[in-house]
C-alpha cells in the first residue's frame, strides 16, 4: 500500500496485526451483522485484548502509548473491512479515552482509562442533540448542581455505541437559563450507564454503518457525582472542540479505509469481468477511472499521514485534521460511486460488497462535522492565522 512517508517498522508490525485481525475475526461476519444491524460485543473483549481500545493511552493505564500516526494506519485497515467496527474503535480511542487522558484528574484517569484500554468498559461521546447538530453550543441538556452531585436532563442524539458503552462523555449547560454564557456555559460529564435516571432511547435503523448502534440517550433527573464533572466547569463545548481535531482524524481514516476497499474491489472485477470479448480493464473508460479513483486514495492518505504527522509533532491540527476529514469522506463518497458504476448493475445489489461500502460512505461526510462545517472550520483557521 503506498504512503507519503514510509513507515517504520514498529508502524508495519501494528498495521499488519490489524489487516490480520480484521480478516480472520471481522471479515467473515461483516454482511451479516450490516444485515441483522448486529453489534457483536465479542469484538470489543477481543480488541480490547490486543491493545487496540487503548493505542493512544500511555503503558501506565494498560494502553499502548502509540502515536497518531500508527493509530490511523491501524484503523485504516480494520474500516477497510468493516467501517462499523472502525466507527467504534475510533470514538472510543479518539475522544472519550483522549478527554480524560488530557483534562481528568489522577483519580479518574486510574478508575476510568485502564478498563477502558483492555475493552471492559467502550466509551462514547455525546454532544449532540436533536435540534443541537452543526450548532453544537446551542445544546440543551441541563446540568444543576444539587449537593455534591450534578443533576442532569435532556435527550443527547446520534450517540455511536451509545447503548454498549461504559463511560460517556456528556456536554452539558452548567449556565443557568437566567445567566446563559453560550459556548463557555457548557461543562464536560463522565457519565456511567448504572447512574439513576440513565436510559437509552431510540435506536436508530440507518442507511449504512448498521453494525454500528446509533442511539439517543435520555437523562431524567439523572444524578452524577460532582467527582464526574472534567476539567474546568465551563471549558466542557473546548475539551468537545479540541477532542474532535482528533476524532476528524479517525473519521479520515475511517473513509480511507471504505475508499480503498472500494477500490481494490473494483479493479479486482473490471479484470474478472468480460464483455464485448476482453476483460472490462482493457477498455480506457475503465481504466480512467480505476485511476482517477486510485489518485484520490493516495491523495486523501498523503493528507491524512501529514496531518497525523503533525499532530505526533505537537502542533494544532484544527484546520489540518478538518482538512483531512473533509477530502477523505468526499473521496470515499466519489470512489465507492465510481465502484458502483464499474460493476453495473451487480454493483446495485447485496451480492457483491461495494454497495455497502457506498452506505457506509456516506455519513463521513456527516458525522464529526459535516462536510460544510470542515469548510467553516478551514475558513475561519486562515483567518485566525494572519
Ligand atoms: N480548538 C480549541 N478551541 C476551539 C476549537 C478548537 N478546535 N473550536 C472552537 N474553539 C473555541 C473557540 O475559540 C471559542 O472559544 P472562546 O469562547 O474563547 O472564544 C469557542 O470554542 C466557541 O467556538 P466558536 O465561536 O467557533 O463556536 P461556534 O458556535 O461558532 O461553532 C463549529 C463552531 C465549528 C460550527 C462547531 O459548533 C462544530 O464543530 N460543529 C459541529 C459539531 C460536531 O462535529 N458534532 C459531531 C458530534 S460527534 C458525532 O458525530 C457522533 C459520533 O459519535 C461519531
Amino acid at each position: 500500500m503506498w504512503a507519503l512517508t514510509p513507515l517504520t517498522e514498529e508502524q508495519r508490525e501494528v498495521q499488519r496485526v490489524a489487516r490480520d485481525f480484521a480478516r480472520a475475526e471481522i471479515a467473515p461476519f461483516s454482511d451479516e451483522w450490516d444485515r441483522e444491524q448486529h453489534f457483536e460485543t465479542s469484538l470489543v473483549t477481543k480488541l480490547g485484548e490486543l491493545g487496540f481500545l487503548g493505542m493512544l493511552l500511555p503503558e501506565e493505564f494498560d494502553g499502548l502509548g502509540l502515536d497518531m500516526l500508527t493509530y490511523l494506519v491501524a484503523l485504516e485497515e480494520i474500516a477497510t473491512v468493516d467501517a462499523s467496527v472502525a466507527v467504534m474503535m475510533s470514538v472510543h480511542n479518539s475522544l472519550p479515552t483522549q478527554m480524560i487522558l488530557r483534562w481528568g484528574t489522577d483519580e479518574q484517569k486510574r478508575r476510568f482509562l485502564p478498563p477502558m484500554a483492555r475493552g471492559e468498559w467502550l466509551g462514547a461521546f455525546a454532544l449532540s442533540e436533536p435540534d443541537a447538530g452543526s450548532d453544537a453550543a446551542s445544546l440543551r441538556t441541563q446540568a444543576t448542581r444539587d449537593g455534591n452531585c450534578w443533576v442532569l436532563n435532556g435527550t443527547k442524539a446520534w450517540v455511536s455505541s451509545g447503548s454498549h458503552s461504559g463511560v460517556i462523555l456528556v456536554m452539558a449547560r452548567t449556565d443557568q437559563p437566567t445567566d446563559r454564557r453560550g459556548p463557555r456555559g457548557i461543562s464536560a460529564f463522565i457519565v456511567t450507564p448504572d447512574l439513576p435516571g440513565f436510559h437509552v432511547g431510540k435506536k436508530e435503523d440507518k442507511m449504512g454503518l448498521r453494525a454500528s448502534p446509533t442511539v439517543s440517550l435520555v437523562f431524567d433527573n439523572m444524578r452524577v457525582p460532582a467527582a464526574n464533572l472534567l476539567g474546568h466547569e465551563g471549558s466542557g463545548f473546548i475539551y468537545a472542540m479540541q477532542s474532535l481535531d482528533n476524532g476528524r482524524l479517525g473519521i479520515a481514516a475511517q473513509a480511507i479505509g471504505i475508499a480503498e476497499a472500494a477500490l481494490r474491489q473494483a479493479s479486482h472485477y473490471a479484470a474478472e469481468r468480460r464483455q464485448f470479448g476482453k476483460p472490462i480493464k482493457e477498455f480506457q473508460a475503465i481504466q480512467f477511472k480505476l485511476a482517477d479513483m486510485a489518485t484520490r486514495v493516495g491523495a486523501a492518505r498523503a493528507l491524512m499521514h501529514a496531518a497525523a504527522t503533525a499532530k505526533d509533532r505537537g502542533e494544532q491540527v484544527t484546520q489540518f485534521s478538518a482538512m483531512s476529514k473533509l477530502f477523505a469522506s468526499e473521496t470515499a463518497m466519489w470512489v465507492t460511486q465510481e465502484a458502483i458504476q464499474i460493476f453495473g448493475g451487480y454493483g446495485y445489489v447485496t451480492d457483491y460488497p461495494v454497495e455497502r461500502l457506498f452506505r457506509d460512505a456516506k455519513v463521513t461526510e456527516i458525522y464529526e462535522g459535516t462536510s460544510e462545517v470542515q469548510k467553516i472550520v478551514i475558513a475561519r483557521q486562515l483567518y485566525s492565522q494572519s
